[in-house]
């Protein structure tokens, strides 16, 4: 089986294409670079003894991405180009609609035409309204996003819907991830954000290895029990597996759905901090600073969807995450490196 990986050379794509090389799989990455380097595909090769094939394209050239379907035989799309950092959707409005939902019109429209009508997308806890009331299940309301990069998740949810309506030979996972972290056991592929991360591993990991000289928590006056932010981080493994879970349960089952991928536990920022420095043993100086506009108090799944359909829950434990996200950045302070 053919699986074509949009986005598939950045953070959770390479570890995703790791699992579905060694699971027998051929996989066809299409990336245009613009937040990855080639280098951890170069090392997912390696990972695996695989080979697998590279395009250095743009998902909204419509016409490349038919062709790439076309001759590689495509059985199926995994969705993950798009950009990602909420404080710059903000800022950059129009490059965040036109690029995540301009661009997953244009697949949808060279998979219509190649005649690929199986799909698995990354959508975002995001995508919820704000709840007091945790674990959110699937069947939680979805909200009005707090910035354009939540808004263009949940605008492709409802147009991945109105596809398989018009359409019903399509089937189409719609996966919700909540907190993604850590990095392949190998310490090989892992989390390499341009600037200052967004996400609290890559941020903590580069504070502990003198890269940032403090972390900045935001908030420490929520009404959580340490009054900081409590999440759900998600093994970026486990979420990888739940890709091919998902992938596997959709082939020939048209319809449309919806998994929460998570791990149903939450932490606070403090806790996931304290964890990664007893397991790093590296200390991890830090600030309290101001609320970030649009945070949540606090965000939780609960995976029951995904266990009872798909079989998957997450195997690994915070601990894990922390000590394979600090193999990552001590084996790769600079990250890949662009290239
Ligand atoms: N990491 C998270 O915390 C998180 C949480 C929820 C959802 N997601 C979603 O999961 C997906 C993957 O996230 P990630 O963390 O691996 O991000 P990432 O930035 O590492 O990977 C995205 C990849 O898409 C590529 N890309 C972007 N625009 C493209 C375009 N127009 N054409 C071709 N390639 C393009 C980038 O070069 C990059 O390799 C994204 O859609 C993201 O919104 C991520």
């Amino acid at each position: 089986m053919v699986m074509l990986l949009t986005g598939g050379a950045g953070y959770i794509g390479s570890h995703t294409a790791l699992v579905l090389l060694e699971a027998g799989y051929e996989v066809v990455v299409y990336d245009n670079l613009s937040n990855a380097s080639r280098e951890s595909l170069r090392r997912v090769e390696r990972l695996t003894g695989r080979t697998l094939t590279f395009i250095e394209a743009d998902i909204r050239d419509t016409a490349r991405l038919q062709k790439a379907l076309t001759d590689h035989a495509v059985d199926a799309v995994i969705h993950f180009a798009g950009l990602k950092a909420v404080g710059e959707s903000t800022e950059k409005p129009l490059a965040y609609y036109e690029n995540n939902v301009g661009g997953t019109l244009s697949l949808c429209e060279a998979m219509t035409a190649a005649g690929v009508h199986t799909l698995v997308f990354s959508s975002s806890a995001t995508v919820y309204a704000a709840s007091d009331d945790m674990p959110l299940a699937e069947t939680a309301p979805t909200g009005r996003p707090t910035n354009p990069y939540g808004s263009s998740k949940l605008m492709i949810e409802w147009i991945l819907r109105d596809l398989q309506a018009a359409q019903p030979d399509w089937s189409i996972a719609i996966l919700r991830y909540f907190n993604p972290a850590g990095a392949h056991d190998s310490g090989e592929i892992g989390e390499d954000p341009n600037g200052i991360p967004n996400n609290l591993l890559p941020y903590v990991s580069q504070v502990a290895i003198g890269r940032l000289p403090q972390l900045s928590v935001y908030g420490s006056d929520y009404p959580t029990p340490d009054g900081t932010g409590v999440r759900d981080y998600i093994h970026v493994m486990d979420l990888a597996e739940g890709h091919l879970k998902a992938a596997d349960a959709i082939w020939g089952q048209p319809g449309v759905y919806t998994w929460n991928l998570g791990a149903g536990t939450g932490h606070s920022v403090l806790d996931a901090v304290r964890a990664f420095e007893r397991v790093s043993g590296r200390e991890v100086p830090y600030r309290i600073v101001d609320r970030r506009p649009g945070d949540l108090a606090q965000c939780w799944a609960n995976p029951q969807k995904a266990e009872t359909d798909l079989n998957w829950r997450c195997r690994r434990s915070l601990d894990d995450i922390m000590a394979d996200a600090w193999r990552w950045q001590s084996q790769n302070p600079e990250g890949y490196g662009r290239d």
